[in-house]
């Protein structure tokens, strides 16, 4: 056996043992890897298996396609932060039938793949003119109410696909169990109120449990719209009263003085703190 045969076998080797980790691992980002592989390894096999002699140019291109693999692993899993205007749409952790009789496969393609992508796009859209190329300062309010609109759908839906799945339990398991016993008192009595809250929303919203980190006590709320102005799923670090009881008695209707003012008292120490609590919250990056 020459080099070349040798190298095959131990790119054929490695191919085996990352599509076995990722089958294990099953995570739903996998699937466009492990298929990757698969593809990659066939190619590696054509040579091996036909003793076909390869050349060194053909083998550089097979090495240069699995690095490349590799390199989109790493670079996913060593990401820490989604630039602006690069979001993308999480894949459904579950077949688009799976949920069915409850919910039909034909709703899950539309709602996830056109409606869920749209918001995507939009987030997209807004950031890139907010952050990156905020040509006219006269319309911001447009793009902030893109970005509400858009990132509380995107991050809500990113929510929701995860929050369901085909073998559920049917009833509250765990610490939420009986965090929901201590605080609303049954599960009988969390669902009945949630069924209220879910049919209170008129025509466009969310129903919503919540974790008030202020009062260490569960809620529920629905979201109206869902983009008023805020973005859900994100957690406040510095916030600044724009009511005007805020500033009223002592600046008037001059705002931009209340604004340019207020710089001088922020405790950034705080924010600091605040900042660091909130960084422990850790969820996937879409
Ligand atoms: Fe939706």
């Amino acid at each position: 056996m020459d080099n070349n045969q040798a190298y095959l076998q131990e790119l054929n080797k490695w191919a085996d043992e990352t599509k076995k980790t990722l089958e294990i691992a099953n995570l739903p980002e996998n699937q466009g890897w492990i298929q990757a592989i698969s593809d990659w390894k066939t190619n590696v096999n054509r040579y091996l298996t036909e003793e076909q002699e390869i050349m060194t140019e053909d083998l550089q291109v097979l090495h240069d396609e699995g690095q490349r693999i590799l390199n989109s692993m790493v670079n996913h899993y060593q990401m820490d932060s989604v630039p602006y205007g690069k979001h993308h749409l999480p894949p459904l952790p579950y077949a688009y039938n799976a949920l069915e009789p409850y919910i039909s496969e034909e709703i899950m393609r539309l709602h996830h793949d056109i409606h869920h992508k749209a918001y995507v796009d939009g987030l997209n859209n807004a950031e890139k003119a907010l952050y990156l190329n905020l040509k006219d300062k006269n319309i911001i309010r447009h793009w902030l109410r893109e970005q509400a609109f858009n990132g509380s759908g995107h991050n809500l839906h990113t929510i929701f696909w995860l929050n369901m799945t085909p073998k559920s339990t049917k009833y509250p398991i765990k610490e939420i169990k009986h965090q929901l016993d201590k605080d609303i008192g049954s599960w009988e009595k969390f669902r009945e109120l949630f069924t209220n809250v879910a049919s209170s929303v008129e025509g466009v919203g969310w129903a919503v449990l919540l974790w008030n980190p202020r009062s260490g006590k569960l809620g529920v709320q629905s979201f109206e719209k869902h983009q008023l102005f805020q973005l859900a799923d994100s957690i406040p670090l510095l916030v600044l009263d724009m009511w005007e009881h805020a500033y009223y008695l002592q600046y008037k209707t001059d705002k931009a003085s209340y604004i340019k003012n207020w710089w001088n008292v922020v405790n950034w120490e705080d924010v600091n703190n605040r900042f660091l609590e909130a960084k422990n919250v850790k969820w996937k990056l879409y």
